[in-house]
């Protein structure tokens, strides 16, 4: 009993930022002989009751992979239909976001969006943008390699104006020019349906982040998967590439 409690109390300092590659709505969707599309649509009623959870759960910031770079390579009817989802989302969530305190933002591409989609995520990131309870981060159009790529380009032309000196030139002047810039490190990385990789997410941010794969596809995942997933986190312990010996020194001295 006590150690349950202990366990309990343990979840209400978890991790402050989580990542979920919400993978397998397309399985869920054909299992039941829907279309993709109607998968994606049950993935979006989910995010909705996760991020309820996460608040619940005391998470800071809950970043999704709701399109990458790689997706404007999928049937034009599958990338239609998200693309229209983003924009019926936003109008439809746009009050209970503001009424429930929730920050929304991006990281990605945008510019690659169609205009609606843009101008209403624009809309919603603006009219949200003093909320604190939690930062729901929707990543759209995103890779890591693009945003890398960005970055580095970003960097090139302070170099090329002799702004910055090559040599001086540190991690955190990538970190800073990174889609990420004003967000805590991350903590947690869940991906949902089974599969075992990062699939191009996050990965500069993710260098020290704990990994957590679920075989449920994102439609299914719930309040008790994401208790479990934090509970996993809570347990590990992180090292940051020091000895054990260093971390726990470390601890004791705060
Ligand atoms: C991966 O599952 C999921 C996506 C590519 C899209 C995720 C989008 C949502 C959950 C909707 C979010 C909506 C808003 C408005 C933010 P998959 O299609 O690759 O599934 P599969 O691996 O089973 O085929």
């Amino acid at each position: 009993m006590l150690g349950q409690i202990s366990r309990e109390q343990d979840l209400l300092r978890g991790p402050r930022h989580v990542a979920i590659i919400m993978d397998g709505n397309g399985r869920w969707a054909k299992a039941r002989g829907l279309k993709r599309s109607e998968g994606h649509v049950q993935g979006y009623l989910n995010l909705r009751e996760v991020l309820r959870y996460a608040v619940e759960f005391g998470v800071e910031v809950l970043t999704v992979y709701a399109f990458s770079t790689e997706n404007w390579h999928r049937p034009q009817d599958e990338v239609d239909a998200l693309m229209e989802l983003v924009v019926t989302a936003v109008h439809a969530q746009t009050p209970e976001l503001i009424s429930e305190g929730v920050r929304l933002r991006t990281i990605g591409d945008l510019s690659r969006l169609p205009d609606r989609a843009r101008e209403a995520l624009l809309g919603v990131i603006e009219q949200t943008a003093h909320n604190t309870r939690i930062n729901l981060v929707l990543a759209l159009s995103y890779s890591s390699r693009d945003e890398i790529t960005r970055a580095v380009r970003a960097l090139s032309t302070q170099v090329a104006s002799s702004a910055l000196s090559p040599e001086d030139i540190t991690e955190e002047h990538i970190s800073r020019l990174l889609d990420t810039a004003d967000l805590p490190e991350l903590d947690l990385m869940i991906r949902t349906g089974g599969e075992r990789r990062i699939s191009n997410y996050l990965l500069w941010q993710g260098a020290y982040a704990e990994l957590y794969f679920s075989d449920a596809y994102w439609p299914d995942f719930g309040r008790e998967d994401l208790r479990m997933a934090i509970l996993d986190y809570n347990e590990r312990e992180r090292r940051w590439g020091k000895t054990s010996e260093q971390v726990q020194a470390l601890s004791e001295e705060e």
